[in-house]
């Protein structure tokens, strides 16, 4: 692969490089391991599901637009903003 293949895209302000093709939710999964896209209204982490576009579990802004994550492919210049705060890296994980 040459490096003409990757592009660079914002996530949360931070800049990310990717492959050319790869799918948003893709992208996140490679920055926030767990590939977190955005809290519920109840506050619940949400991350994709089916990866089709049939759960709506992916939806996350980008660009200012509530799009599918798993329907959607990178762009170079892309801003992708996820309402994640604390960060993951901050977040908790315990067994049920
Ligand atoms: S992961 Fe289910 S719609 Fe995107």
């Amino acid at each position: 692969m040459h490096t003409t293949d990757f592009i660079t895209l914002y996530i949360d302000g931070q800049p990310v490089s990717v492959s050319q093709g790869m799918t948003v939710a893709a992208a996140l999964a490679h920055h926030y391991s767990l590939g977190i896209t955005r809290r519920s209204v109840s506050g619940q982490l949400r991350a994709p599901v089916c990866g089709m576009g049939v759960c709506h579990e992916c939806r996350v802004m980008i660009d200012g637009q509530r799009v599918l994550a798993c329907q959607t492919l990178c762009r170079d210049g892309m801003r992708i903003d996820t309402d994640i705060n604390p960060t993951p890296t901050t977040i908790l994980v315990t067994e049920a």
